[in-house]
């Protein structure tokens, strides 16, 4: 069907073809409207081609598209100001790129260059990009046949209150597991630890937030070592967990954030912050990283666009309300259906775990793609992760969903459950 497009990722396009989008629903070629649950590449926080996005977009191309980055431009200055003002101090420098990957591997330069270390820590379940660093640091896919990864590259145990061995019913002691985890990390360390890289809401790797007073702590083995914290939002930030950042609910303040996805809304835009401080401590050691693409004005504009609304508008108070609402009803699709395992998440970033039975917790493989083929063919896409050894939908509309649409997606996936898993469960 698409014989010129390389299968970058493992060859699973689905046979439906996008023809337009709009709001939070994408068309195929036959119009045929599909709920939009994934926002795109989770990315579409204001939904598809929002009007004042749209609008920015032609102005911008037309006055000024791209420019040699020793140059800086008033929409580069705009954006930068915007994104500073939003986070807290003492994060105000701003490195604007255009995708995660790129936002995480400056972040690991800085950390670097800054700790005069070159070993990082990242989650065993992470997913932080697709370039030589990011890859070194993501362990949920990508990872074998590529040769070597970065020296240094140390992973800490995910904490999932659904499968950790440390947890037991509910009680779930992941003070213990981190503890554990960095008493490994210190046994296997050369003695140049230089920072941890951490998803407050681990997306790919099943949508695992990380528990209460887990980034305190988390932090706090940081500062013992002299580490960096930085913390890569590029799904939850922007609003999408229900706080404009996801760190914001702990309170807890990241040395370095990297913001993507949603950043642009959809547009390739990513950002890489810190503290005023921690630039001149890197510029003073001759900090590079640069692209093509670093403060292109087009979508800096953009960027500036999604702040204003996202503020205006007040997402991330949307985010949390419709999210508890949209949990209400999945919290009722778990009682009636014995294959949901768990769901869990905050805002609009939601996971639903299908297993073979509770008691086992068997990852129910086959049933999970079964039941996101039946809903695309209902109307509604909807994504899994964790596909090679789990079952968790991903369901993460984007954050101007209405409450009748989040209605319409619940009953198809309430349909597809009953009709892929044969019958519905004990109630
Ligand atoms: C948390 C996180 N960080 C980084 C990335 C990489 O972003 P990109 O694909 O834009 O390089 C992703 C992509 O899925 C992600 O989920």
């Amino acid at each position: 069907m698409t014989p010129s497009v390389f299968r970058y990722a493992g060859g699973d396009f689905a046979e439906t073809v996008i023809a337009r989008a709009s709001g939070s629903y994408v068309y195929d070629r036959s119009d045929r409207a599909i709920l939009d649950f994934t926002s795109g590449q989770m990315s579409s926080i204001l939904g598809h081609s929002h009007p004042e996005i749209v609008a920015v977009v032609r102005e911008s191309i037309a006055r000024l598209d791209h420019v040699h980055s020793s140059f800086l431009s008033d929409d580069v200055i705009a954006f930068t100001g915007a994104l500073a003002a939003l986070v807290p101090d003492p994060l105000e420098k701003v490195l604007p790129l255009s995708t995660g990957a790129e936002s995480n591997e400056a972040a690991l330069r800085m950390a670097k260059a800054a700790t005069g270390g070159f070993e990082v820590v990242a989650f065993d379940r992470a997913w932080h990009g697709m370039t030589g660093g990011a890859a070194s640091m993501t362990y949920s896919g990508g990872r074998r046949g590529y040769g070597p990864t970065l020296p240094g590259a140390l992973v800490l145990p995910t904490p999932d209150a659904y499968r950790s061995p440390f947890a037991a019913g509910e009680r779930y002691d992941w003070q213990a597991e981190l503890d554990f985890g960095f008493e490994l990390i210190d046994r296997q360390s050369v003695g140049a630890l230089a920072a941890v890289i951490a998803e407050p809401v681990l997306s790919s790797g099943g949508i695992v937030e990380l528990p209460q007073g887990y980034l305190t702590a988390l932090q706090l083995k940081c500062t013992e070592r002299g580490m960096l914290l930085i913390l890569d939002e590029a799904q939850t930030g922007m609003g999408r967990t229900g706080t404009l950042f996801a760190f914001e609910r702990e309170g807890v303040v990241p040395d370095v954030l990297c913001l993507s996805k949603t950043l642009g809304a959809g547009l390739p835009l990513s950002a890489t912050l810190t503290s005023a401080e921690l630039e001149q401590r890197c510029f003073e050691r001759g900090y590079l990283f640069y692209t093509t693409h670093a403060a292109d004005p087009l979508p800096a504009a953009v960027g500036s666009k999604v702040v204003e609304i996202v503020v205006r508008d007040r997402l991330a108070e949307r985010a949390r309300e419709l999210g508890g609402y949209m949990k209400a009803l999945l919290g009722e699709l778990q009682q009636r259906h014995e294959c949901i395992g768990d769901v869990r998440g905050r805002g609009l970033l939601l996971g639903v775990e299908l297993v073979e039975d509770r008691q086992s917790k068997r990852p129910a493989r086959e049933l999970g793609l079964a039941v996101a083929r039946r809903s695309l063919e209902l109307g509604a896409s909807l994504n899994i992760s964790r596909r090679q050894v789990a079952n968790i939908f991903r369901i993460a509309p984007p954050l101007t969903v209405s409450r009748e649409e989040i209605d319409s997606a619940i009953t198809i996936l309430d349909q597809a459950i009953t009709e892929c898993a044969g019958r519905p469960g004990p109630g």
